[in-house]
């Protein structure tokens, strides 16, 4: 079996549920804390494994690029003013992993967006992360996201997507699986079928799609045969419905937590956890939360 060492960021979508500040700024680029978005992605992407990235950019995000690449100006800026300890923090993500970027002219979908990494790909298996998401493992679980993901394909040997428990009324918001576990009480479960976006008393389960997918490349073949579906757009969802008819396709129900920063509260949510995560902030904001009796 091939070893997972591409992957896939869609990052061309307006972020229109974040504006006005994705008027001139990609929603992936926005901070927590200290760092974007998308380096929390491209990092987690990395420490699964991952050594060569394609990001499917859109008009407007020139930002993307100029961040993951060399800032020599800056860097020079940084040495003589005696900040070197900034230097590696502005350098060195870039050169984890080879990154490249191809951008989308039309925004047709997400399936869509994908299948602009055909040739790219090639015949490999390959990961997908939404440059929008951040997973966040529990305490207690010491691999990243997509690492567990990447156990599950070698495990199972086939497509295989992440997918968290929602409320019951949020199903119409993400791609909803349908199928069963392999064994009695396992988290891993063989699809049967998969709906993107569906009504609540039409949905088959409350196994949301969360952000995070590996696909042998027959995936291209079925993106190329989907029609447009929810909101007149190639779903990628839909791909993976026609893959799991052709063949075993498999989802992960893991414990992660996603943050979805496309969305307001999940923005502001990420930040505040964060904040009270990181040894250099955290006793800062709990003491300004607990003083100034915000929480
Ligand atoms: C996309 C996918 C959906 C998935 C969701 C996760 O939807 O199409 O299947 O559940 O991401 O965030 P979007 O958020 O782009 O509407």
């Amino acid at each position: 079996m091939h070893q997972v060492k591409k992957a896939i960021i869609p990052a061309a979508g307006f972020g229109t549920r974040l504006l006005p500040a994705t008027k001139s700024m990609p929603k992936e680029m926005l901070p927590i804390i200290d760092k974007p978005v998308l380096q929390y992605v491209i990092e987690e992407a990395v420490e699964s494994g991952i050594e060569d990235i394609l990001i499917i950019t859109g008009r407007g995000k020139q930002s993307i690029e100029n961040h993951f690449d060399y800032s020599p100006d800056l860097e020079v800026f940084l040495r003589e003013n005696g900040k070197e300890d900034l230097v590696d923090s502005v350098q060195s993500i870039g050169d984890k992993c080879r990154i490249f970027y191809i951008r989308q002219k039309v925004q047709r979908g997400l399936g869509d967006a994908i299948r602009l990494g055909a040739d790219h790909i090639g015949h490999e298996p390959f990961a997908v992360l939404l440059g929008d998401t951040i997973i966040a493992p529990p305490s207690d679980e010491t691999r990243p996201g997509l690492r567990q993901l990447v156990e599950a394909y070698q495990t199972t040997g086939s497509s295989v997507v992440a997918v968290h428990h929602v409320p019951r009324e949020w199903v119409v918001r993400y791609g909803v699986v349908d199928g069963a576990p392999v064994s009695e009480g396992s988290n891993l479960y063989r699809l049967d079928r998969l709906v993107e976006k569906p009504a609540v008393d039409e949905a088959p389960t409350d196994l949301a799609i969360a952000g995070r997918y590996i696909f042998e490349s027959d995936i291209f073949q079925c993106i190329d045969q989907t029609r447009e579906g929810v909101g007149g757009e190639i779903q990628l969802t839909d791909a993976m419905n026609l893959l799991a008819q052709r063949k075993p396709m498999y989802a992960l129900a893991w414990r992660a937590r996603r943050y979805d920063i496309g969305n307001r509260i999940e923005y502001a949510k990420c930040f505040i956890d964060f904040a009270m995560k990181r040894h250099d902030t955290r006793d800062a904001i709990r003491e300004h939360l607990s003083r100034e009796k915000l929480v």
